[in-house]
């Protein structure tokens, strides 16, 4: 805090270093200590720190154009990227809207399904976050603390338990899958009928709620649910998006296809850009000035953009988080055979989880633990993050483009790290 006596003490902050310059994968402090960067800033800087393709595209663009902004007409690396962007998802999601961050996103995906629809409904999940913006904020139900002291939110808003496998059932999926559906129909039945509900809104992996994936079966139940009544599905893969998976998109695991995708984070490498993705009927139908941003899809973050999608494709980074996650879960599984207080480790991909308990037991919680192995981690060099209600899960976020050796040596100075902490 003293480091930054102007800012505000509002914003939550992991760590209290001053961070001075990356390179890679290496975040460095204003004292030349390096770290091996497994947070990427929240899954922001998916390529790493510096990367040249990147940068040059970044460094090109700023020369070339800054503006204009996107309601004055059309610039080249706006339009390509959403040509290339599309390309990567399937028929029908072809139209793509862009803004500045994750939350924006949905909110957009909010207005949009509510317009298209003529419906007032939204339904979100226990456990999901979408950002700090009002609409966001209301579908947001990672932490009280999130919404306390703002309500009333926007009106119309329902929540549904998340499908989390671990540990309400004791990692079994298809149960979890099931006991959800069926408190969805219930939710049907007795509180919101189906025929006023516009959009269902879920994250295929939950990020901030704890890294729990939606087993398959849900998300292919949601998109039976949502074909049944008229309701239009958005995928939120603001976090998971753009390979972190082992799949371009999480959805993708399931093998449906949604009527809205959030985009954000991952897509410029760190410059502010996300988009709305949906097909072009949706957003004709949404209609021309129902939605407008000013600084939305600038052409700098998306000639970074061009460049991330160019890089994940030639550098095969999505077959590379999918390898390179069977490696680090296979890594921590090797730790918590030795060391009861792992209660879970999940997937997929680059996007693990390790859940940290008092007890396996009881899977009660163990957040002051986390909290004390995510220290400790940084003071031997790696960084990585905490999620769940608790904190109690440790997060793994590590670049696209990791390495097998970088991998194992996360995996070793973690260990070690959990080792050095005594159990109370
Ligand atoms: C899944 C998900 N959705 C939305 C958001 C909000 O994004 P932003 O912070 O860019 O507004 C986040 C941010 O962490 C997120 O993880």
């Amino acid at each position: 805090m003293d480091n930054a006596p102007n800012l505000t003490p509002v914003l939550g902050r992991y760590f209290e270093r001053t961070w001075s310059h990356g390179e890679g994968h290496r975040l460095y402090d204003t004292d030349g200590k390096a770290y091996l960067d497994f947070a990427n800033g929240i899954a922001v800087t998916a390529l790493g720190h510096g990367h040249p393709r990147v940068n040059a595209a970044i460094h090109a663009q700023v020369d070339r154009l800054l503006g204009p902004i996107s309601a004055v007409g059309y610039t080249e690396p706006v339009s390509r990227l959403a040509t290339e962007l599309a390309a990567t998802l399937p028929d029908p999601l072809d139209s793509v809207f862009f803004l500045n961050s994750g939350a924006e996103a949905i909110d957009g995906a909010l207005k949009l399904v509510r317009r298209v629809t003529g419906r007032p409904g939204i339904i979100a999940f226990r456990g999901g976050f979408h950002g700090r913006t009002f609409g966001a904020t209301s579908v947001t139900t990672s932490n009280v603390n999130y919404r306390t002291g703002y309500e009333p939110l926007v009106p119309g808003v329902y929540i549904a338990p998340y499908p989390a496998a671990y540990p309400a059932f004791g990692g079994d999926e298809e149960a979890a899958s099931a006991a959800c559906l069926a408190a969805l129909r219930s939710l049907f039945d007795a509180v919101i009928a189906p025929s006023e509900v516009a959009a269902m809104l879920i994250e295929p992996v939950l990020g901030e709620g704890g890294y729990n994936p939606a087993p398959a079966t849900f998300l292919r139940g949601l998109r039976e649910l949502c074909d049944e009544h008229g309701i239009l599905l958005i995928i939120d893969e603001v976090q998971t998006g753009l390979g972190r998976t082992g799949r371009m998109w999480a959805f993708e695991h399931a093998g449906i296809v949604p009527d809205v995708v959030c985009v954000a984070k991952a897509i410029a490498n760190g410059l502010p850009l996300s988009a709305i993705v949906s097909s072009r009927d949706l957003q004709e139908r949404w209609g021309r000035s129902a939605h407008g941003s000013t600084y939305g899809g600038n052409p700098v973050a998306c000639a970074a953009g061009l460049a991330v999608l160019e890089t994940i494709r030639e550098d095969r980074l999505v077959e590379n988080a999918a390898e390179r996650g069977r490696e680090l879960v296979a890594g921590i599984g090797r730790i918590a055979a030795e060391d009861e207080r792992i209660g879970d480790i999940r997937g997929p991909g680059l996007m693990v989880g390790v859940e940290l308990v008092r007890n396996r037991e009881t899977s009660e919680p163990d957040g002051a633990l986390a909290d004390r192995l995510m220290a400790a981690s940084a003071d031997a060099g790696l960084l990585v993050l905490l999620c769940g209600r608790e904190h109690q899960v440790v997060r793994w976020i590590p670049p696209l483009n990791v390495t097998a050796a970088e991998i194992a040596e996360a995996v070793e100075i973690f260990g070690e790290s959990l080792a050095s902490l005594p159990a109370d």
